[in-house]
């Protein structure tokens, strides 16, 4: 309660001191501060590869937020091991937000604190499902129209400056647990996320909740749609993420509105990662995290990430599912044009993109080997 406070506080100070005045915007390019010499090798024919850079600048401290969506596929891990982060300093500020989802009561949740945070520096980064819900409060009641061009909304100058992101993440209180309240020049948040095709999350959510809390399909199809509708009967699952798994998108991105979560993907996420597109949204990640595209090839091979098969749904639930994640559906397909011009602007262009996401693909299907 008291962080809160103080970080309202501090954001008014902020105000009156006039932080207000407006910073240039920030391109994509000029936040990872891309090397001139790589851009040029990358477009020249000859170079094979580009080296990718080290995220670590010297001097530089880089705060890491990956919005992490229930089945999307093993990303956070991901993101934890290309960070070297451990799963206990990545928490985000403990498992509020999973024992609320599971249903435990406060007492029950003390039974499954995390291992203490062993980093020296303390957490730098966020990447639990509890980045949902500060997500969710950082972009409560702000309507999230500022210095975003609505007519360009996939403009990569949309990307809103370090100092203005930290400020609207430390509304949630939740986020003192691993962000400083005051921001330097010397730090840098990146923000990211995978999105992965709402019909297949939501048969993943459903075969995940089905292990624990066994219930026909057509139940769960029903109930999500009920919910969606506005009309939650008796039947609907006990369980917040049961019923979360409809519209995870559009709730957490933008509290129910499709247009404001594309206007905070365009102005908050460096990269929106589409799991789909499994080679260009992890060599993309490695870019920004300073890692090859080999390197993540051989984390995608050992973390066993792959690209679901489309599921088969019987006519009257295809329906359904089209019903139910219709919203989700409008962000997803908005963060597919988001991230094709993202991805490319990374990586200079469509070419190289290209090339790196062969590279990976060799180092993801080159079998293990002993040492
Ligand atoms: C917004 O985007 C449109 C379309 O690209 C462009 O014509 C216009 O100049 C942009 N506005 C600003 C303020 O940058
Ligand atoms: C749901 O779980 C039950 C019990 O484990 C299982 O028998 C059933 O096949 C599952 N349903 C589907 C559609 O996978
Ligand atoms: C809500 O449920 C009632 C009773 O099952 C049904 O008659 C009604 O058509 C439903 N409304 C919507 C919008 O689905
Ligand atoms: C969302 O944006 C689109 C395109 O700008 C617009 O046509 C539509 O009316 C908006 N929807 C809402 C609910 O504001």
């Amino acid at each position: 309660m008291f962080a809160m406070r103080l970080a309202a506080l501090l954001y008014l100070l902020q105000l009156v001191a006039g932080d207000e005045c407006e910073e240039t915007p920030q391109f994509l390019q000029h936040s990872l501060q891309l090397d001139a010499q790589e851009v040029q090798a990358a477009h020249s024919k000859t170079s094979r590869s580009v080296k990718a850079k080290t995220s670590t600048f010297p001097g530089v401290e880089t705060f890491n937020f990956f919005v992490n969506f229930h089945d999307v596929g093993d990303f956070a891990t991901v993101i934890n091991v290309i960070t070297h982060q451990s799963k206990s300093c990545s928490q985000c500020g403990g498992f509020l937000f999973t024992c609320q989802e599971d249903g435990l009561t406060d007492d029950e949740c003390q039974m499954r604190q995390p291992g203490v945070c062993t980093n020296d520096f303390g957490p730098h980064g966020c990447s639990s499902h509890t980045s949902l819900r500060i997500l969710e409060e950082a972009i409560s009641g702000e309507p999230m129209t500022k210095a975003i061009n609505v007519s360009d909304l996939t403009s990569l100058k949309n990307l809103w400056p370090d100092s203005k992101r930290h400020d609207l993440l430390t509304r949630s209180a939740q986020s003192l647990s691993w962000l400083p309240l005051w921001w330097g020049p010397l730090r840098r948040i990146l923000t990211t996320t995978v999105l992965r095709d709402p019909v297949k999350k939501l048969r993943s959510a459903y075969n995940r909740i089905n292990e624990t809390h066994p219930m026909p399909l057509k139940a769960f199809l029903k109930a999500q749609r009920d919910f969606v509708a506005g009309n939650a009967s008796d039947q609907m699952p006990p369980l917040r993420k049961a019923v979360m798994s409809c519209c995870e998108y559009s709730f957490y991105l933008g509290n129910g509105d499709v247009n404001k979560s594309r206007r905070v993907l365009a102005s908050q996420f460096d990269m929106v990662g589409i799991a789909e597109l499994l080679p260009e949204t992890m060599v993309s990640l490695g870019r920004l995290y300073g890692k090859t595209p080999a390197g993540m090839g051989t984390i995608a091979r050992d973390a066993l990430l792959e690209v679901p098969d489309a599921e088969d749904w019987d006519k009257e639930d295809q329906d359904m599912v089209e019903f139910i994640t219709r919203k989700d559906r409008a962000v997803y397909e908005f963060a597919k044009e988001l991230f094709e011009r993202q991805s490319v602007s990374i990586w200079n262009n469509a070419d190289v993109l290209k090339k790196q996401a062969d590279l990976f693909e060799d180092a993801r299907n080159t079998p293990w080997e002993p040492e």
